[in-house]
């Protein structure tokens, strides 16, 4: 059997990123250009900025990719590009790249979802990895609870319904005069601090036990430090950033074991930049043990954007006949 080789784009937010994966588990390169310095600038992501730097940097980026990889776009059997959801200035312009390839050069191009990305990642770090698996996918514009069935088949179990978690992350940390991202910066800084020294809630929805909610408990953190602003105490902002990333994996938690358990699922995968969160991965890890259930999770150079995820879940379109045309376009909005 021949094997597959895919060069894959990613650009759906704040990094350009190109990469060259075989049979979708196999990465031979995997560049990031990272725009995080200069949107840090601004406390978050300029989206007119973003796809300006796409523009700049995406040739740039594929071309190291092949190279790293060894190979030319003659040896490339697909081309996968994330054509949402995401900014869709940002998505435009690797979609844009990916068609003039795919044109150029005839070869097949499949457009990829960004969370089946997200979720593909675990299939590189965990080569024997199959569904079905309960997929916990937890980023900066994402917070799904999904089961997954089979290569590119999910069933949404829960989603949030405000702030994604790392949205979460990023206005914490904001407040407590953390840069942008915050997630790594709380996530240091609560290693510091006490997990039970403030009491934050964990909201419950009533009407789901899947769904998520995260604007309350951000809520709560930033009365907190007004208040203690207010009557001129001392913050402790060790013990704000681990009391409130408790309050956020506890929930994350509870809820994607009350579900791999509901559905009968003795795998669980985390995805997502948050994935990398250390306490998030110790919690899921002793419940996991707990209850009997196996635990994978990417390292976290494949939790945050990158192409190689993308790149693995394109193999997995592309040998179930997932092909798309030069009318390709960028969905800001993509539905999984
Ligand atoms: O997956 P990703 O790169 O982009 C989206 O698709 O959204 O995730 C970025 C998010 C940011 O909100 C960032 O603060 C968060 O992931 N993040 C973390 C950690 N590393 C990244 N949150 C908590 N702890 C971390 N260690
Ligand atoms: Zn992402």
């Amino acid at each position: 059997k021949k094997d597959i080789k895919i060069l894959a784009i990613e650009s759906s937010c704040d990094e350009t990123s190109a990469a060259v994966v075989v049979n979708g588990r196999e990465v031979l390169s995997n560049i990031i250009y990272s725009q995080i310095d200069i949107h840090t600038l601004y406390g978050g992501v300029v989206p007119e900025i973003a796809s300006r730097k796409h523009i700049e940097k995406v040739n740039q980026v594929i071309r190291t990719a092949l190279k790293e990889a060894d190979c030319t776009l003659d040896d490339v059997d697909a081309i996968a590009v994330t054509y949402g959801p995401g900014l869709v200035g940002a998505l435009l312009v690797g979609v844009g790249a990916a068609k003039a390839i795919s044109y150029a050069k005839n070869i097949p191009l499949v457009g990829v979802h960004h969370i089946e990305g997200h979720i593909a990642a675990n299939f590189i770090e965990d080569k024997t990895l199959e569904p079905p698996f309960m997929c916990l996918v937890v980023s900066g514009g994402h917070t799904h609870l999904v089961k997954v069935t089979d290569y590119g088949q999910f069933e949404i179990l829960g989603v949030t319904r405000d702030d994604a978690a790392g949205e979460a992350f990023d206005k914490v940390a904001r407040a407590i005069g953390l840069g942008y991202p915050g997630g790594p910066k709380v996530d240091k800084l609560a290693k510091e601090g006490n997990p039970d020294a403030i009491e934050f809630p964990r909201a419950k929805i009533s009407d789901s036990a899947y769904d998520f909610s995260f604007s309350g408990l951000k809520s709560a953190v930033l009365n907190y430090i007004n208040q203690k602003e207010m009557k001129n105490e001392e913050i402790n902002r060790a013990d704000v950033a681990a009391s409130f990333q408790k309050a956020v994996t506890d929930v994350l938690t509870e809820h994607t074991i009350y579900a791999a358990r509901k559905y009968g699922m003795d795998k669980i995968a985390l995805a997502g930049g948050v994935a990398s969160n250390s306490a998030l991965r110790a919690s899921m890890k002793a419940a996991c043990e707990k209850a009997g259930i196996q635990l994978y999770y990417p390292a976290p150079i494949l939790c945050t954007d990158n192409a190689a995820m993308i790149g693995a879940a394109g193999y997995y379109e592309f040998i179930k006949g997932t092909r798309h045309g030069l009318d390709l376009n960028a969905v800001p909005n993509l539905k999984l």
